[in-house]
């Protein structure tokens, strides 16, 4: 089965202060992730709905929210309600994850889960029958520019053969540290779909550093 690569710029790099513009320098992109934190899941502080509802509302690109908040439960299908392709959610902070992923799918988006570095994949694998997309956070979540954790390919490498096998159906995703020197292992690995933020945004020509980023996934994946 020939499988291409995906790309999503993560918002968190780019300028704040241009959103629209932002999203519209990334127009071949295939998904723009937004980077949704809330201060007590994640030290850091980002932006929340209205946020992202003005965004979607501009945004060339279909939305990738990747929810690193507490009581998920609550917020994430006001996310899906908005509009967004994708809603992830981090398994460490789901009292219900079946419930969540029912209830974004019920509106209207795919359903994600993530989880950071140090979560198993094992304890989590029977409710990613209800999920749409996995994402395996490979740098502690909250900040944008931290190198890449290679420890997180295995749990891609179980991802990946429970996908291939048919037991599971999940686009496999990937956040932290991807740019030139580290997406072909995880493209080799079985990764789908690449955040990468700082090696986006960080590029003088952001829509030339995606074309690089989606050649070198597409030939380490096939080798
Ligand atoms: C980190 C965020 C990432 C971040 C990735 O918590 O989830 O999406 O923007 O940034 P880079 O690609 O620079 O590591
Ligand atoms: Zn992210």
């Amino acid at each position: 089965m020939s499988r291409e690569p995906m790309i999503a710029p993560s918002l968190l790099s780019a300028d704040f202060a241009r959103l629209a513009e932002e999203s519209q320098r990334v127009a071949d992109a295939d998904w723009l992730h937004v980077d949704v934190m809330d201060a007590h899941f994640v030290p850091n502080l980002t932006l929340g709905l209205p946020v992202v509802q003005a965004i979607q509302r501009v945004s060339p690109v279909p939305l990738d929210c990747h929810l690193m908040i507490e009581n998920p439960e609550r917020w994430a299908p006001g996310y899906a309600e908005a509009g967004a392709r994708n809603v992830t959610v981090h398994a460490e902070a789901c009292t219900d994850p079946r419930a969540v992923a029912r209830d974004i799918r019920a509106a209207g988006a795919l359903a994600g889960l993530a989880v950071k570095p140090g979560t198993p994949l094992e304890d989590h694998l029977d409710v990613l029958r209800d999920y749409d997309t996995l994402l395996v956070m490979s740098v502690e979540p909250g900040f944008g520019g931290q190198s890449f954790i290679a420890d997180v390919l295995s749990k891609v490498r179980t991802a990946r053969r429970l996908v291939d096998a048919g037991e599971l159906t999940l686009i496999v995703e990937i956040d932290g540290g991807i740019n030139a020197d580290t997406i072909e292992q995880a493209a080799e690995a079985g990764v789908d779909m690449f955040v990468a933020g700082s090696a986006v945004y960080g590029a003088d020509d952001p829509a030339k550093a995606i074309a690089a980023l989606r050649q070198q996934a597409a030939a380490a994946m096939h080798g």
